[in-house]
């Protein structure tokens, strides 16, 4: 999507539609934004049309109609943003992702200008970071596999701002950075596993260092490597895959001045979870290429890290294989001994993820890292627990938490934090091995799950988000459609920068 900026009024312009913004109030008196700047007679059109037809205001709804043919304005999209009283930059954002939709193959340029900060009371920079987001990220399709693409007309946007125009371009060129990525995370989980296998991740996974060797770089270990260093809880969930190599995937950025903190990024990479010997129904697995969302997360961020420029170190680790079914597979009751040396007692195959990032998480704290934070399609009780659009989070210490709340806010991306109880941890002990896969009571499935993989990160401050409900969508959102979603990547951005 491409986005040209121009200092003059929305009526100067001529595009397929012009864009303007309105509040939904009590009465059906609408609060239009940048409308002020507009010619007498177009305002006096807008009034009309928004009286005539009932307009709301309410977010995401629009009113369109057309002008003359003689006017440079074609035609005027009113877009709802929702009370004002509850307004938050999301809101612009998800707005703007279904005008988004809306326009999707039928239009192919827009105007718009961005609202000042006394009538959004949100700044230039981030009203326009959501504006390009929102329409960016509603705009995605997955059409790989479709004979029958669509219309892919390209939408332009021409962004109009008097003033703080430096305010606005940053805002937009973080919005394409983040895009980038996000789009990115979304492809790579929509691809079906036969093909976002391991060695297909750890390929991209090299190529993204290739692109900037000088802060960049990547190593990949094979089984027979993992299994030098000690990883046999990760390729105990391999065992099943003999034809299907596993990969772990260490990417590591380097800034340009030296810095103490590491933060390690450690991301879920489960390339298909069938539930193993444990073997899931059919309706429990029909989206579990999704299973590697926390690992796409890890290579989106990556994929703009040199853009991003941080400036402290970023471990990105993923352990990738098929959690699958074979005369290899492990089987309840096994025990396996992860990197750091507990051992874990397998009770269930399909509790699998955890498994394996016991071995990424010991990595970390192994490889120096100052800090950690996870993401993992973990558990189906996060999503009974929180529904499908907010993330579980939780964390061993305030400050990084907060740091997140904070940074998932802005992203407008939803997480709930939930408690490390320790009163909880019995619930892991396993009669033989230090610690089992499964609790003994099926209760509070998120927290002993995240109690589990706490077990691996020492005394690190430590951050686990279970994005099961939210990573992949079974019906679209205002942003996304069915599918990928990329959930996370955009706060993990923010705590970057
Ligand atoms: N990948 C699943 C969790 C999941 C379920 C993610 C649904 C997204 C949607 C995970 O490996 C799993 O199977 N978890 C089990 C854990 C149980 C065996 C303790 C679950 O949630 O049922
Ligand atoms: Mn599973
Ligand atoms: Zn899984």
């Amino acid at each position: 999507m491409q986005f040209e900026f121009f200092d003059k009024n929305l009526d100067q312009i001529s595009t397929d539609a012009s864009v303007i913004f309105a509040f939904q109030t009590e009465k059906s008196a609408q609060l239009l934004l940048g409308f002020k700047n507009l010619s007498k007679n177009l305002q006096k059109n807008i009034i009309k049309a928004v009286e005539t037809a009932n307009f709301t205001g309410k977010r995401g709804e629009t009113l369109n109609f057309y002008l003359e043919e003689t006017s440079l304005v074609k035609q005027i999209i009113i877009l709802g943003l929702g009370k004002r009283k509850e307004f938050i930059s999301n809101d612009l954002r998800r707005a703007l992702g279904t005008l988004s939709k809306k326009l999707k193959g039928k239009v192919s340029s827009i105007a718009l200008e961005i609202p000042t900060e006394d009538e959004l009371t949100i700044s230039k920079e981030i009203a326009a970071n959501a504006i390009a987001e929102g329409l960016i990220l509603g705009n995605y399709e997955f059409a790989k596999y479709k004979s029958d693409k669509k219309d892919n007309k390209k939408l332009s946007v021409v962004i109009i701002s008097q003033k703080a125009s430096v305010e606005v371009k940053r805002g937009i060129e973080r919005a394409k950075i983040y895009c980038d990525a996000t789009i990115l995370a979304r492809d790579l989980v929509n691809e079906q596993s036969a093909i976002a296998t391991p060695a297909h991740l750890a390929n991209l996974a090299l190529e993204i260092a290739k692109k900037d060797p000088k802060h960049i770089s990547c190593k990949i270990l094979n089984r027979s490597q993992a299994e030098k260093l000690g990883m046999e809880a990760f390729l105990g969930i391999a065992r099943a895959s003999e034809k299907v190599e596993p990969k772990f995937i260490h990417l590591e950025y380097t800034p340009d001045k030296n810095s103490k903190k590491k933060l390690a990024v450690v991301g879920k990479g489960i390339t298909f979870d069938s539930g193993g010997i444990n073997v899931k129904t059919g309706d429990g697995m029909v989206d579990m290429k999704m299973d590697m969302s926390g690992a796409a997360i890890v290579l989106a961020i990556f994929s703009v890290i040199s853009e991003i420029k941080p400036e402290f170190s970023v471990m990105g680790l993923i352990a990738a294989t098929p959690n699958l079914i074979s005369g290899t597979s492990v089987v309840p009751g096994d025990v396996v001994k992860a990197l750091n040396g507990k051992t874990i007692e397998i009770l269930n195959t399909d509790a699998e993820g955890r498994v394996t990032m016991a071995d990424s998480l010991s990595y970390a704290v192994k490889n120096k890292a100052t800090e950690v934070i996870d993401f993992a399609t973990l558990t189906g009780a996060c999503m009974v627990a929180l529904g499908t659009d907010i993330a579980g989070l939780f964390s061993n210490n305030e400050d990084l938490s907060k740091k997140i709340k904070t940074a998932a806010f802005e992203a407008g991306e939803k997480v709930w934090e939930l408690p490390l109880e320790k009163d909880y941890q019995e619930l892991n002990k396993s009669d033989v091995a230090d610690v089992a896969n499964i609790a003994s009571s099926r209760y509070g499935g998120t927290i002993t799950a995240a109690l589990f993989l706490q077990e691996f990160v020492g005394n690190l401050p430590w951050a686990h988000l279970d994005i099961a409900g939210p990573a992949f969508l079974s019906k679209p959102s205002d942003i996304s459609g069915k599918g990928g979603t990329g959930h996370g990547v955009r706060t993990v951005l923010n705590l970057l920068i």
